[in-house]
């Protein structure tokens, strides 16, 4: 089931051709993806013990992510490509989470808000990798990643509606939706995720 809004933007098609540009960069870049999205998973069930209903879901999006890396790791070994450090900043993710509300519940509706925004993203654009690629064994990889990553975006608005009145939930997607798409507007185009 659909819970999760549609993005307000479209990435560039600019976007997609600097990561074709620069492939093993962006492979970089989106195995550490991987791995944050991962470890932010585990960091709501460390800050939310006290809720019930989203614990489970969030370890099995965890462990998905943490395939998601391995996987990406796996084809970084066969293109040849090095595991790199984490970039020092991923200013869109720390611009998108500088707009978490104070409040305990606040601050729960945010970040799950915030999920659901950054998977869709994820997926919106691992589409546009999936579709610039000609060989069919990666771009399968992409195909499978992308569905994965918009089901996240559906998970994390789900959890949200356990615990939070509805009406709440989506004015506030809606306003994160456009704040997102203005950050994403003032990035530069890179071999990146974002
Ligand atoms: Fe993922
Ligand atoms: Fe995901």
């Amino acid at each position: 089931m659909k819970f999760s809004l549609n993005l307000k933007s479209e990435s560039s098609p600019k976007w997609v051709e600097a990561v074709m540009a620069d492939f093993p960069s962006f492979l970089q870049d989106h195995a550490s993806c991987e791995k944050k999205a991962s470890a932010m998973s585990m960091s709501l069930v460390s800050k939310y013990p006290d809720r019930p209903l989203i614990i489970k879901p969030l370890i099995d999006t965890a462990i998905e992510e943490l395939e998601h890396f391995r996987d990406v790791v796996l084809w970084m070994e066969k293109l040849g490509v090095s595991l790199a450090h984490d970039m020092q900043q991923d200013i869109y993710v720390n611009r998108l989470i500088s707009n978490v509300r104070k409040g305990r519940d606040e601050g729960l509706i945010d970040r799950l808000c915030l999920g659901s925004i950054i998977e869709c993203r994820g997926a919106e654009r691992f589409r546009m990798v999936e579709e610039a690629l000609t060989e069919p064994e990666i771009k399968r990889f992409y195909k499978i990643l992308w569905a994965s990553e918009a089901k996240h975006g559906n998970v994390f608005v789900e959890l949200a509606l356990h615990y939070f009145d509805e009406k709440l939930i989506y004015q506030r997607l809606n306003e994160l939706l456009e704040i997102e798409a203005e950050i994403l507007n003032g990035l530069e185009f890179r071999a990146a995720l974002h």
